[in-house]
């Protein structure tokens, strides 16, 4: 099958990529040629270094690169069976690139969009044949990361789903099926992370090092949320709480934290700018942790409590099952555990305990418990 990329950007050019590995010719568009050259001749110099490594031959180098057409032109997606959309996150430019696309296309194309905070519903709006388009959400770099996540609209027709599901399977990523909501599941399930760590910060209880020292070696986590952070951008990670913030009618779960907002705002956005929660100036001396056991204890069990109250509740609202919201969390943030399996070992009358007395504290809505937890602690019952 043909496979179209819409966007070279960083996440159209791993899409390409994964797709010309698995035998796929593609078809890589983007509205800026200059892009596309881009990226292709960083894919180039990327897969060369595993060609020196000796994880893949020169050959099958050349034949996948081989496999992508550079395209300035849209028409040349004539033929395709899927086209994966990832141009920048802009609900009517989307809208109108889809109702293009159904002009070039033919009938049985389905149409996916990587949208990360758009509901795939008003994408497929723009659609005559709204029944053909789906939600296929790639984690960066795609090539790299294993999850996806499906996301059928309510128009989504059962074959579009069935067909892309077994198309991404074939490229041996993991899916997972969600609904279609505000942050999917990872983007949603993950806020606490950054959120309640932003939040101990903010209150004065830790900073920025401890917490981080907490959830790393104490909780296992490949990183603290402040690194993480700093690594994702605080000017992307940021914009992303805030819609899911919003995007929730202003569930005060998500709200975004005015420290964070402060950075993305003085331009500290990270490891790209040099300097985020961290300075990474050479010869910065970096802060040191305080090491107390017990306060590195309260601040772990203080963040993976709200998390597993998170995931509970996209349970309990039925935004995927238990195994996809476990796989979704170990694989698109690389927790170290799956949430509710995590919340099991604990025990949930435990979890609901540890979110009751943080709601005594603070009277706030933000730490109310889901109801999916509070009812299994009742009935004594154990996610698995
Ligand atoms: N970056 C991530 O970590 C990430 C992860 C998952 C999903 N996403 C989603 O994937 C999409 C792309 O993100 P990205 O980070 O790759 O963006 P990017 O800015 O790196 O790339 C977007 C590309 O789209 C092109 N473009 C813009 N308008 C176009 C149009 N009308 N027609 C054709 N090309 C057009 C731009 O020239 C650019 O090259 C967004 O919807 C984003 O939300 C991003």
């Amino acid at each position: 099958m043909k496979i179209g990329v819409l966007g070279a950007g960083s996440m159209g050019s791993g899409i390409a990529q994964v797709a010309a590995s698995f035998g796929h010719q593609v078809v890589l568009f983007d509205s800026n040629i200059a892009v596309v050259d881009k990226a292709l001749d960083s894919m180039s110099k990327s897969l060369d270094k595993l060609v020196e490594k000796g994880k893949m031959s020169a050959e099958d180098k050349n034949a996948l690169m081989g496999r992508i057409q550079r395209s300035d032109n849209m028409e040349d997606y004539a033929g395709c069976g899927l086209i994966i959309e990832a141009i920048i996150e802009n609900l009517e430019i989307k809208k109108s690139v889809f109702a293009k696309l159904e002009g070039i296309v033919g009938d049985d194309c389905i149409l996916a969009s990587n949208t990360s905070s758009l509901s795939i519903a008003s994408i497929a709006a723009a659609c005559k044949k709204s029944e053909r388009v789906i939600g296929i959400h790639f984690f960066n770099p795609a090539p790299l990361m294993k999850l996806v996540e499906i996301i059928p609209a309510v128009q989504t027709s059962k074959g579009t789903l069935d067909q892309s599901k077994a198309i991404i399977d074939s490229w041996q990523k993991l899916t997972v099926l969600t609904k279609d909501t505000p942050g999917f599941i990872v983007n949603r399930v993950a806020r606490p992370f950054y959120g309640e760590a932003l939040r101990i910060f903010e209150e004065g209880i830790a900073d920025i090092a401890t917490i981080d020292w907490a959830m790393t070696e104490l909780g296992g986590f490949r990183m603290g949320p402040f690194t993480l952070m700093d690594y994702i951008g605080n000017d992307i990670n940021y914009t992303v709480t805030e819609t899911v913030f919003t995007s929730f009618y202003y569930d005060p779960r998500y709200k975004p934290a005015f420290t964070q907002k402060r950075l993305a705002e003085a331009g500290y956005l990270g490891r790209k700018t040099g300097r985020g929660h961290y300075n990474y100036a050479e010869g910065t001396q970096q802060p040191v942790p305080n090491k107390d056991e017990q306060l590195g204890r309260m601040i772990f069990d203080r963040i993976l409590v709200m998390l597993i109250n998170e995931a509970a509740d996209a349970l309990f609202w039925q935004i995927a099952s238990r195994e996809d919201i476990d796989t979704a969390m170990m694989n698109g943030t690389n927790y170290p555990k799956g949430l509710l399996k995590w919340a099991d070992e604990i025990g949930i009358a435990t979890c609901v305990s540890r979110i009751d007395s943080l709601y005594e504290l603070y009277r706030e809505d933000r730490y109310r418990c889901s109801a999916l937890l509070r009812k299994m602690a009742g009935e004594g019952k154990s996610f698995y």
